[in-house]
């Protein structure tokens, strides 16, 4: 793993952005993976200044996001469809039927699932998986458990990613309860993977996914395993590696 040590969110933001504005200008026609969550909105903010600038062309690229609530939909200003259209899509020249989320209103887990995986598996591979960090070591929606998961999976989400996502709605009653996830495996398989990190409160799970056993306790740490990981976190997130 490449560890890049950033002197804080703007600065993880701005690097991001340039991995990201790297593959695109390598293959105009890649596959992002890309990420929800508090994390990723500096990055999404600068990708759109540099398409605004006439520096990055998305016309070409095709999106697969990791995951989405179960039960809500692409109009609830909480689902993970609504915070990519607000935050990227609808400020960048991306041809929106190339962009890939699960479909929270599907009731059938079992159907969501595998429609998702064949998305995958037609317009995959990822060339490179964009992720942030549950305070859990979750990443997509993929919660500490007894085994990895593979495929794309339906999840229902601990206590703490309630309590932690529970900032964006207006009471915890309305936090859904299920997921739909990308599978670790499925994480696993994309070319090159980006994990970014900020602030303080991610400082400890920070250090257990990089220097931690590989377990399922901490999902996170199974990509210790992926030959091409860059992980770019802030002064605050990498501090317990201060002498
Ligand atoms: C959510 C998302 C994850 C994200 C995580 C961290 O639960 N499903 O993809 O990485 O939260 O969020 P934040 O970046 O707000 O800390």
């Amino acid at each position: 793993m490449k560890i890049i040590k950033a002197k804080d969110y703007a600065d993880m933001s701005r690097k991001a952005a340039d991995l990201i504005a790297a593959q695109i200008l390598i293959k105009p026609d890649c596959v992002l993976g890309l990420a929800t969550g508090s994390t990723p909105i500096g990055a999404y903010e600068e990708l759109v200044r540099r398409n605004a600038a006439g520096e990055l062309d998305f016309s070409q690229v095709t999106s697969i996001n990791l995951d989405e609530y179960r039960g809500l939909s692409p109009e609830n200003d909480q689902s993970y469809r609504y915070f990519m259209n607000d935050h990227l899509f609808n400020h960048v020249n991306i041809d929106k039927k190339n962009t890939f989320v699960p479909n929270g209103l599907e009731p059938d887990a079992q159907k969501a699932c595998s429609d998702y995986d064949e998305i995958i598996r037609t317009r995959g591979p990822i060339d490179l998986q964009l992720l942030g960090l549950g305070h859990n070591g979750h990443i997509g929606f993929n919660e500490p458990a007894d085994c990895f998961s593979k495929g794309t999976n339906c999840v229902n989400l601990t206590h703490s990613t309630i309590d932690a996502n529970k900032r964006f709605f207006a009471s915890e009653a309305e936090v859904p309860t299920q997921a739909y996830t990308m599978g670790c495996a499925g994480i696993m398989s994309a070319r090159k993977i980006l994990l970014i990190v900020s602030g303080l409160s991610k400082a400890e799970i920070v250090r257990e996914v990089i220097c931690g056993p590989v377990t399922p306790a901490v999902p996170a740490s199974l990509l210790q395993l992926h030959p091409d990981v860059t992980l770019i976190a802030d002064a605050e997130a990498l501090s317990v590696f201060e002498a």
